[in-house]
């Protein structure tokens, strides 16, 4: 025990965690095995990921928490799964054929294409400090000054486009040799640019006017060809949305699942979207996996308790699988930017390393989805009410995640460097990842102390051939246990069994339980290491 308890008494932490950056979390995704560029070795695929041993176990892991609680622990909730290629009258039916575009740009120079709502531009005014008036830097332009325009300056969406935005416009000033005080720039996205601006906005790939074009839509869907022919009576999409297969199999679910209004049906699946601009990691790709749920509701049912509701029961679910509660916030999406028949959409954000964004949308979506399928497949989808004897198209409520963002937010909020001492008093840096039991995906390493000490490995063995039947567990027997440790802290393993001497030579058949995030340790039974499992891991 005498190494051991060195090590107890020696390892303490002094948690003065970085701010969390994206290149931290993309090196340790690679470094620890989370995620892959997808077709490395052939220099990646832009927008598309491969899932690596760890990545692939908390992936599911939080695909298993959804379903579990979404589905299987509610009455009112049934879990479908639904083909990705559907009949192509679906997604003209749901409006995606015509609709389901980003505005796009080109640079006809450097052929490279921007998505216009995330492209910036704003007008150079120099004020004219000559009339007599002062003007400081950050004075908006005012008609008690005189203000010349001496260009456009352009810049990508980022965390600091307005300061760029400055930046380039004091560089142009000082290139145009113009004198006099530059205004504050006062930014807008290329959608709000006129036919006049356009030409003279400099394309932020060449940093030079001219070659931009007028933002145009942009079809987001991939399309396919379904059988032997090429033609237009062949072409299919993968679905970029896996919402469309529950409403298309209301009716099935309906007939066959002994459903009442309300309940709802969920599906877990991927999806597909031929981004324009694929970015920050895995956030924004084209390839990816969602978990939606469509909440059938009556006409006359109080929608609005019933979205508040989703909202509330959306964020506690992220809390349960451990994303703080202070990087969580909601935005309501303004009436006039809602479709026509929307009720109101609610988005939990989540504060990424690259700044607050989209995580889970919440959409109150009167009965259009239904409305159109019934329409266009002429297959009615109302149901039948007992009590006032009329036919209605159930209402819905839909919260819409993806898989991808949960895993980014949590490998974000569960990151941190950390200066603690080693056994010697030596401070040392230990990464850890400060993931939920739930979703972790290491639940527990097993570590016998001495790898040739035959008494220790063999229990160690033992203890984790039981626990393996039921959790994701992991034997290292290799290296010193402060390095095992840390390797375990690294990829956010809960807890670290040690089996020592104490448990072969003592009675009580006890091991050392070190717990990841105080690096505390105690002596536990495998009975007490079983119920701590049970409590936590669900
Ligand atoms: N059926 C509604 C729907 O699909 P959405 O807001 O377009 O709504 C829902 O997508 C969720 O899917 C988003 O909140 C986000 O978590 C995820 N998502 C959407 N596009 C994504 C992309 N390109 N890459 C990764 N996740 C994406």
């Amino acid at each position: 025990m005498g190494y051991l308890s060195l090590l107890m008494s020696a390892e303490s932490s002094a948690p003065v965690p970085p701010a969390v950056s994206m290149d931290n979390i993309v090196a340790l995704a690679k470094r620890r095995g989370f995620i892959f560029q997808s077709s490395e070795i052939y220099g990646g695929f832009n927008g598309f990921f491969d899932y690596g041993p760890l990545g692939a176990e908390l992936k599911k892991n939080i695909r298993d928490c959804w379903w579990n609680d979404m589905v299987r622990r509610r009455e009112d909730i049934v879990g479908i799964e639904t083909s990705i290629i559907m009949h192509p009258k679906v997604w003209e039916a749901s409006g995606h054929v015509a609709g389901f575009s980003d505005p796009m740009v080109d640079c006809k120079v450097s052929k490279q294409r921007f998505r216009a709502d995330q492209l910036f531009f704003a007008e150079v005014l120099v004020a004219n400090v000559s009339a007599g008036h002062s003007a400081s830097f950050s004075e908006k332009p005012s008609s008690a000054i005189s203000y010349e325009k001496i260009g456009y300056v352009s810049a990508l969406e980022s965390e600091r486009t307005k300061e760029e935005l400055q930046e380039k416009a004091a560089q142009l000033k000082r290139k145009k040799g113009v004198q006099g005080l530059l205004g504050d720039v006062q930014m807008k996205d290329f959608t709000a640019a006129t036919s006049a601006e356009v030409p003279l906005i400099p394309s932020p790939a060449t940093g030079e006017p001219g070659s931009l074009t007028e933002a145009r839509s942009f079809n987001m869907m991939f399309q396919t060809n379904v059988g032997a022919m090429t033609d237009a009576s062949s072409v299919a999409y993968l679905r970029p949305e896996t919402a469309q297969g529950m409403f298309v199999d209301f009716k099935n679910v309906w007939d066959t699942g002994r459903v009442k209004l309300p309940f709802g049906i969920a599906q877990i699946g991927k999806s597909f979207r031929n981004e324009i601009t694929p970015r920050n990691f895995i956030f924004r790709s084209r390839e990816f996996e969602q978990m939606e749920m469509e909440y059938f509701i009556h006409e006359d049912a109080d929608w609005s308790k019933c979205h508040q509701e989703w909202i509330e029961w959306c964020r506690q679910w992220l809390i349960s699988v451990g994303l703080p509660e202070s990087h969580l916030s909601l935005y309501a999406h303004p009436k006039e930017k809602l479709a026509f028949y929307s009720k109101g959409t609610v988005d939990i954000m989540f504060n990424y390393p690259f700044g607050v964004q989209e995580l889970w949308g919440i959409a109150a979506r009167g009965n259009y989805d239904l409305g159109q399928h019934a329409q266009a497949s002429g297959k009615p989808q109302e149901v039948f009410d007992e009590t006032t004897k009329k036919k209605f198209v159930p209402h819905v409520i839909e919260p819409a995640v993806g898989v991808d963002r949960i895993l980014l937010a949590v490998l974000c909020a569960g990151y941190a460097e950390e200066d603690v001492k080693d056994d010697k008093g030596n401070v040392e840096k230990r990464t850890v990842l400060r993931l939920s039991p739930r979703i972790a995906p290491v639940k527990v390493a097993v570590l016998p102390l001495l790898k040739n000490k035959e008494a220790l490995v063999g229990r160690a063995q033992a203890l984790y051939k039981k626990l393996q039947r039921r959790y994701a567990v992991f034997f290292d027997d290799g290296g010193n246990i402060g390095k095992r440790y840390r390797r375990q802290d690294e990829i956010g393993t809960p807890w670290c069994v040690t089996i020592d001497f104490e448990t072969i030579e003592q009675p009580g058949d006890t091991f050392t339980l070190r717990e990841r995030d105080s690096m505390a340790q105690r002596r536990i039974t495998e009975a007490e290491l079983f119920a701590l499992l049970e409590e936590h891991v669900y």
